[in-house]
C-alpha cells in the first residue's frame, strides 16, 4: 500500500509517471536535498503555467524520496507515492525493465530468454499492485471530469483500473518507448498480453511518439483482443521535439563554456581534428558497443583518419540494479580501452569515454560535434538526435539508425544505418566525416527545423486538447 501526504485538494490536470520531476538525496547529516529533473514532460508541463490546477503523481524511488515522504517534505503540485520497496523493485526492475522494455525494444537473446516462470508471475502481481496504487491515488486526487495523462510502460494497467474507479475522468496514456510488432509481442503469455492491452485501452486515448509504434499497438490489440476492443478508442501520435529555446540558452552558459575548453584539450591536436559524438544512458537498446566497433573498423580500414578524429562517447550508467546493465556498462568500458590501446599514440586518444553524468559537458559535446552518432537497436524517439543539430556550433552530420523514432522526421537529412551492420556503420561514419561544408550546413538547418517542429510545451498541450475534445 502507498503512504504519502494527505491530499485534500483535487486537481483538474494530472500526470502520472514512475519517475517524477523531483528527487531527494539524504545526506550523512540527515539533511534532505531536492533535485529537479529535466526531460520532455517537465518542460511540457511548464506550458500550462504555475497557476494551472495540476498534480504530478510519481513514485518515491530511493531512500531520500522515501524519507521525504515520511517527513512530509514535498513540493506543491507533486504527490510522491511511497510504494512498498519490494513491490516497487519487482514492478520496476522486474516487469517494467526486464520484460516490457525487452519486448518493446526486441532485446531478448534466445534461447536463454525469455522465461515466464513462477518468479515472473510473482513479479506480475507486484506490477498489478504498483499500478493499483497509482490508480487509487489518481482517483483520490482528481476533480470531477479531470484530465489524467498516464505515462509509459510502467503504468499500462493503471488506465483501466482508474476507469473502473472513476468513469467521469478523461484518461490518456502515452508510450515513450516503441511498441513491439505483433510477432514479438506474442512472446508474452496470452493473459498478460491481453491485460496490458486492455489496461492501456482503459484510456480514452492511447498515444505514441511515431506512427510506426501506434500502428504496432493497434495491430497487437486487433490480434489479441479483436476489433471491438478498439471501439470508441482514439489512437494518437505526438512526436516530441527538442526544446530549442531552452537548449540554445543553456548551451552558452559559463559552465558549458568551461567544459568546451576542457573537451577541446582532450581532443587535442592542432584544432583540426574531427569529432564523432554520442551521448546516451548506458542502455542496451542504445547499441553503444557496436558504435565503438564501427569506429574501430573505420580506423582499421581507413588509416587516413588515425590521429585525425576523436570519438567522444558519453555513456551514463542507468538501471544498475540489473546485472545485464552492469555487464553492458563494463563491456562499453572494455571496448573503449581496447581501441585506445590498439590505436592510441602519445599525442592522440582515439576514444574519449566519460561515464559520469554531466549535463553541461553533454551540451559542450553537442556544440563540438562534427558527426553525431545515434545508432540504437530500437528507440521510442531519441532526443539526442534532435538536440545535437539544434545546438551544434558549426553544423554536424547525423548518422542515424533507421530504428529510432526520430528517423521518421529526420531520415531525409541523416545518413541512415542499420544498427546491427557494423561495417555499414563504419562506412556511414566515413561519409559523415567527409561531408562538404555546404552540404553539412544545409542538412543541419533542415534537421534543426524538423527537430523543433513540436517542442515539449506544444507536445503537451496538443495531448491535453485532444483528450478534452
Ligand atoms: O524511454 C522511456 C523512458 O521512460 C524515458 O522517458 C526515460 O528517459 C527512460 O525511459 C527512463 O528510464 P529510468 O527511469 O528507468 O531511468
Amino acid at each position: 500500500s502507498a503512504h504519502d501526504h494527505a491530499q485534500t485538494h483535487k486537481a483538474q490536470i494530472l500526470v502520472a509517471s514512475n519517475r517524477g520531476p523531483v528527487s531527494y538525496t539524504l545526506g550523512d547529516d540527515g539533511e534532505l536535498t531536492a533535485k529537479r529533473g529535466g526531460g520532455g514532460l517537465v518542460s511540457g508541463l511548464s506550458a500550462i503555467g504555475p497557476d494551472a490546477d495540476a498534480l504530478w503523481v510519481c513514485s518515491a524511488l530511493g531512500e531520500g524520496d522515501r524519507e521525504a515522504v515520511r517527513r512530509g517534505v514535498g513540493e506543491p503540485g507533486v504527490r510522491m507515492l511511497d510504494i512498498d520497496a519490494d513491490t516497487h523493485a519487482a514492478a520496476y526492475n522486474g516487469i517494467s525493465n526486464s520484460v516490457l522494455w525487452f519486448v518493446h525494444h526486441m532485446l531478448y537473446q534466445t534461447p536463454l530468454e525469455p522465461v515466464f516462470d513462477a518468479a515472473f508471475r510473482e513479479q506480475w502481481a507486484a506490477y498489478e499492485a504498483y499500478n493499483r496504487a497509482f490508480a487509487e491515488a489518481l482517483a483520490e486526487s482528481a476533480a470531477e471530469g479531470a484530465a489524467v495523462l498516464i505515462q509509459d510502460y510502467h503504468l499500462c494497467l493503471a488506465p483501466g483500473m482508474l476507469r473502473a474507479l472513476r468513469p467521469d475522468l478523461r484518461i490518456g496514456h502515452f508510450s515513450h518507448t516503441p511498441w513491439a510488432p505483433v510477432d514479438y509481442f506474442r512472446l508474452l503469455p496470452d493473459d498478460i498480453a491481453e491485460q496490458l492491452l486492455r489496461g492501456v485501452l482503459g484510456a480514452d486515448r492511447a498515444a505514441f511518439l511515431t506512427r510506426r509504434w501506434a500502428d504496432a499497438f493497434t495491430a497487437c490489440a486487433l490480434e489479441h483482443l479483436g476489433e471491438e476492443a478498439l471501439d470508441g478508442k482514439r489512437i494518437g501520435v505526438h512526436g516530441l521535439g527538442a526544446d530549442a529555446d531552452f537548449l540554445r540558452e543553456r548551451a552558452h552558459r559559463d559552465d558549458v563554456e568551461e567544459r568546451l575548453v576542457s573537451l577541446r584539450e582532450q581532443v587535442g591536436g592542432d584544432g583540426t581534428r574531427k569529432t564523432v559524438v554520442r551521448v546516451d544512458r548506458t542502455e542496451l537498446s542504445k547499441n553503444i558497443v557496436r558504435g565503438l566497433l564501427a569506429y574501430e573498423h573505420l580506423l582499421h580500414t581507413r588509416p587516413e583518419w588515425r590521429e585525425n578524429v576523436v570519438h567522444i562517447a558519453f555513456a551514463y550508467p542507468s538501471r544498475q540494479d540489473l546485472a545485464v546493465y552492469r555487464e553492458y556498462t563494463a563491456e562499453v568500458q572494455r571496448t573503449a580501452d581496447r581501441i585506445n590501446s590498439a590505436y592510441g599514440t602519445p599525442a592522440w586518444t582515439p576514444v574519449v569515454l566519460h561515464v559520469k553524468d554531466d549535463f553541461a559537458r553533454s551540451l559542450a559535446a553537442y556544440r563540438l560535434a562534427d558527426v553525431a552518432l545515434v545508432n540504437p537497436i530500437r528507440d521510442g524517439m531519441n532526443l539526442v538526435a534532435k538536440e545535437i543539430p539544434v545546438v551544434s556550433d558549426e553544423g554536424c552530420a547525423l548518422v542515424l539508425s533507421r530504428e529510432a523514432g526520430a528517423f521518421e522526421e529526420l531520415g531525409d537529412d541523416a545518413i541512415t544505418v542499420n544498427p546491427y551492420d557494423v561495417t555499414g556503420t563504419a562506412d556511414a561514419l566515413h561519409e559523415a566525416l567527409s561531408m562538404g561544408a555546404d552540404d553539412r550546413d544545409h542538412r543541419t538547418k533542415r534537421l534543426a527545423a524538423a527537430a523543433t517542429a513540436l517542442p515539449p510545451q506544444k507536445w503537451f498541450l496538443e495531448q491535453l486538447e485532444a483528450l478534452r475534445s
